[in-house]
């Protein structure tokens, strides 16, 4: 039988924070987020507010799933017309308060690197798709097959209706993960004034 996503669980308001806290727990070594905060002790303090905005922007546009209540791994996706985060957007999503939580030298390093990778996002894609903006499985569940249900759940959905999957990492091991399921690099770079470097990555929609 083919997966769906009946067979997660969708987000609901409570769960939120819970899954924001083990997706910062998942973060807090990825090289991107090691960028906008070297100092690791401040971010483990500040991711849990970045995802909470996140998984709330996903909630309100997208679809956030976990593998279980358990919260063991949390993927979030949004439509290609609602991956572009138009400030009202953002704002019905609690992002203004990122402002003051994240400090303003944070929140500009982020800024000129966001804006970096949504012009890399719009070149590769000119057409409807599915963004993956976020998958995380909590350290101790890691390497069991969550990040593949996860996966494989929401392909059985995108290759239903046809659409391609867009997704960025920074991080070398993800490349050959997302590779297995079928993802191409389309281009490969280092981020403007930065070490990080930067795999863009799409799933061909199925015929
Ligand atoms: C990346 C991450 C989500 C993977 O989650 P996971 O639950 O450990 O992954 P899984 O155990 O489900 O393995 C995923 C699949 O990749 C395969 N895989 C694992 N390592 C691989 C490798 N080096 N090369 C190719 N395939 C690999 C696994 O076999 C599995 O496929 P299968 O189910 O078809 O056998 C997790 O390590 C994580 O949260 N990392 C930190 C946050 C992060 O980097 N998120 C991604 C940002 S883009």
């Amino acid at each position: 039988m083919m997966p769906d996503l009946n067979s997660l669980v969708r987000l609901k308001g409570s769960q939120i924070k819970p899954a924001a806290e083990m997706l910062a727990r998942a973060f807090q070594d990825d090289p991107l987020f090691g960028y906008f905060f070297p100092d690791a002790s401040e971010r483990k303090g500040k991711l849990p507010y970045i995802f909470k905005f996140l998984i709330r922007y996903g909630v309100c546009y997208g679809e956030v799933c976990a593998t279980s209540p358990n919260l063991e791994g949390v993927a979030v996706w949004l439509p290609s017309e609602k991956a572009d985060m138009a400030l009202w957007r953002v704002i019905r999503s609690g992002g203004l308060s990122l402002l003051f939580k994240l400090g303003i030298k944070s929140i500009l390093r982020q800024m000129s690197a966001t804006d970096y990778m949504f012009s890399i996002r719009k070149r590769h894609t000119p057409f409807r798709h599915w963004f993956l903006q976020s998958i995380g499985v909590d350290p101790m569940f890691q390497g069991k097959g969550y990040a593949s249900t996860l996966l494989k759940t929401m392909f059985a959905r995108t290759d239903k209706e046809h659409l391609p999957c867009y997704l960025e990492t920074q991080s070398e091991k993800n490349v050959s993960i997302y590779q297995h399921y079928g993802f191409k690099v389309v281009e490969e770079v280092t981020i403007p004034g930065t070490e990080i470097s930067h795999w863009a990555m799409l799933r061909e929609r199925t015929s």
